[in-house]
């Protein structure tokens, strides 16, 4: 099958096309899907680089998983024995390393059937994205309806996601962007957007229960004034390089106020229940551009530029 792989630590360009071989169904409770769709995440692009923390799990010197990706949509074309959720035919999406390929191999767990009323790229944008910023809301903030909820980095992959999910949670949502993305951030539904060029919020004087750092650019202390008494601070980024975690234990312990570093479980429950959100119409990804996985090296510089607004995803069928 054609996989986009990597051989080599680097630049998007290292990244190339090539003949693999095909997965196949070693496990009885895992599922052959061929992929129609899949999303690119800064997770590819820090294993790609080669990111000192990636290098412990996938190799110090070279890659030893040469394909990337973590999401896919797609169809089933094959089962194991122990399979009971899908048949063959099914269209699906979810989390499975490689994705950036022609066929994945997951286990039935980490997949769910498409929610009807989306597409395969839509679906394949979903699983990390929005699985991050609900389980960030939901299960580290504890978002409640009234609370206030302010997300930093609101018109990334996560923070689009966390805007809609706060708002299906009750949450007033202040969200912070840069000033060409204001007005596209205002229809995703958020009552309140600052733009981080023209304003820092810490300044304001405002207070907030939950600040979602959605893409690992503030600190800790410098939103401590903005928390309410009991407010929550949680960062996304996967490694939070530049900050030491122990700032979060002192900030913890020296203050009410609570700073958490958020992991993303994948699971299909809540796959589910993103898939029943959009079935409501109460969520919707938004896919700045579409590749062809020939061309992958550009998606991973669009990837790396850091700009991108909502999401990128590949098509690979
Ligand atoms: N913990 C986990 O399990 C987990 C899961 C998924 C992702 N992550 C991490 O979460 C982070 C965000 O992921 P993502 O997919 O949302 O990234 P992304 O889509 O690449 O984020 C791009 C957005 O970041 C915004 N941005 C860039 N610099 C900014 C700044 N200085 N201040 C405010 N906004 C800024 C940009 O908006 P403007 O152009 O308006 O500045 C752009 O819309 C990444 O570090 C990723 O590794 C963690």
């Amino acid at each position: 099958m054609k996989a986009a792989i990597f051989k080599a630590y680097g630049s998007p360009e290292v990244m190339e096309i090539s003949e693999v071989d095909k997965p196949s169904i070693k496990d009885e409770d895992r599922v052959l899907i061929r992929v129609v769709s899949a999303s690119v995440n800064q997770y590819d692009n820090l294993f790609r680089k080669g990111y000192f923390p990636t290098r412990i799990e996938n190799g110090l010197t070279k890659p030893k998983t040469q394909i990337l990706g973590i999401d896919v949509a797609g169809t089933v074309e094959a089962i194991g024995e122990n399979v009971t959720k899908f048949k063959v035919g099914d269209s699906v999406f979810g989390s499975c390393v490689g994705s950036h390929a022609e066929y994945v191999c997951p286990r039935q767990s980490f997949i769910s059937l498409m929610p009807n009323n989306s597409t395969f790229e839509e679906a394949a944008a979903m699983p990390c994205a929005a699985q991050t910023a609900l389980q960030a809301l939901r299960d580290v903030g504890k978002v409640k309806a009234g609370d206030k909820v302010l997300i930093y980095g609101a018109s990334g992959g996560v923070g689009h996601f966390a805007i809609q999910l706060a708002l299906h949670f009750g949450a007033e949502v202040t969200a912070v962007c840069s000033t060409s993305n204001i007005e596209w951030v205002k229809n995703l539904g958020a009552h309140h957007v600052i733009d981080y060029t023209q304003e820092d919020f810490v300044h304001n004087g405002k207070k907030y229960d939950v600040i979602l750092d959605a893409v690992g650019k503030r600190t800790f202390f410098s939103c401590l004034r903005s928390l309410t008494e009991k407010g929550v601070y949680i960062t996304e980024h996967p490694l939070y390089p530049k900050y030491h975690p122990i700032q979060l234990m002192i900030g913890s312990i020296i203050s009410s106020k609570k700073a958490k570093i958020h992991l993303a479980k994948p699971n299909d429950s809540d796959l589910v229940l993103l898939g029943e959100l959009m079935e409501q119409e109460k969520l919707r990804p938004v896919i700045e551009k579409c590749f062809p996985l020939n061309e992958i090296v550009e998606a991973h510089r669009h990837i790396e530029s850091g700009r991108t607004k909502g999401k990128v995803v590949l098509k690979i069928e």
